[in-house]
């Protein structure tokens, strides 16, 4: 065998050998998901690989500040989970790399739109709606009812009573923003956002900690993702989740390696086996309930069932780019935020 053919052979030999853990390369991930389900992730990806994965959690706002931070010496590689709007920003402000997995066609419809939309810069990996969290004992010692509709969030029953995170370090509660924009129209939704804040107690940083204080009986009432309140369920707390009737939006929870990222050929290879059903998988199993973007991902009974949520068609090139979403944020911070309550 002449060299190069011989060295060809031993790469493909190599791709289909089991490979141990050491020398393999590392990738330095920050991950906007739920930290056990980034950690599985991450040892997965090391068990089918060898590549080590060094995890950082970061809310979805957090994780784009991050990135521009580091934009002239990027030490980060890759930017997995959190909503997609941040990372569209991301892609527009020519923060993360043009890359096509070899995976994308085969994935859902919304995965892909979210890939063009963004030039390829990134790609969706769940969809998950939002809605509202309550814990069913509070609910009932309280006498508080079920909120069913965005309106029933300003009944003075929830005074203190509802937690929602601050969209500027948190997908989430950005996602609220948006949607309530797109259901109401810009005006009426500050208008709305003013009234609530009257009866919100707390503006996490994270959007996941108001339905974890939810599950806890710590607040009645939360604004999260309706699969986070399903993981909190699976662990046995008493809390149950609504969608709004009149309306909500939903995350494309996506991921994008980082533009001049050290460890490039690393960070494709995990990206390439974040969209397989194998690496998918590992989100249900760590009790993360989105629907995955790969449809050979087993579904699971935690899941939302989309065809029973009334979904807006959400604007993600709108509301994903960087100047509306500064816009938005700015904006809830001088009108909303700093009102006194
Ligand atoms: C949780 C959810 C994800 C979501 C993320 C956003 O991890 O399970 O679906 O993308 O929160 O977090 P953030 O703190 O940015 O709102």
């Amino acid at each position: 065998m002449r060299p190069l053919l011989m060295g060809a052979a031993l790469a493909a030999a190599a791709a289909l050998t089991p490979i141990t853990a050491a020398a393999q390369g590392q990738v330095n991930v920050i991950c906007s998901a739920l930290a056990e389900w980034c950690n599985g992730f991450a040892t997965g990806f090391t068990k089918a690989t060898g590549i080590k994965v060094n995890v950082a959690m970061k809310g979805s706002g957090e994780a784009l500040a991050q990135l521009v931070a580091e934009k002239a010496n990027p030490k980060t590689d890759m930017w997995f989970g959190g909503t997609g709007d941040p990372h569209l920003q991301a892609a527009e402000m020519g923060l993360t790399l043009e890359y096509k997995s070899a995976q994308l066609p085969g994935l859902r419809d919304w995965a892909r739109k979210q890939a063009e939309q963004s030039g390829y810069r990134t790609v969706g990996i769940y969809l998950g709606p939002l809605g509202f969290g309550y814990n069913t004992e509070l609910l009932k010692k309280k006498n508080m009812p079920v909120p069913r509709t965005w309106g029933d969030l300003l009944n003075p029953v929830y005074k203190g009573e509802i937690q929602v995170a601050n969209p500027a370090s948190s997908g989430t509660a950005y996602t609220m923003i948006a949607t309530l924009v797109q259901i109401m129209g810009e005006e009426p939704a500050f208008d709305y956002l003013k009234k609530l804040h009257a009866n919100v107690g707390q503006y996490t940083r994270s959007g996941t900690a108001p339905i974890k204080a939810a599950a806890r009986g710590e607040t009645g009432v939360s604004i999260s993702f309706i699969h986070d309140g399903a993981g909190e369920r699976a662990q046995g707390f008493p809390i149950e989740t609504v969608t709004p009737s009149d309306g909500t939006g939903a995350e494309i929870g996506s991921m994008s390696i980082v533009k001049g990222a050290r460890n490039a050929a690393a960070a494709k290879r995990l990206y390439d086996w974040a969209l397989t059903p194998d690496a998918q998988v590992i989100a249900a199993q760590t009790r993360s309930f989105q629907i995955p973007s790969n449809p050979k991902t087993p579904l699971d009974p935690n899941m939302p069932d989309v065809a029973k949520i009334k979904l807006i068609d959400y604007d993600y090139a709108k509301y994903g780019s960087s100047d509306e979403r500064k816009r938005l944020i700015s904006r809830w911070e001088k009108e909303v935020g700093n009102l006194p309550r």
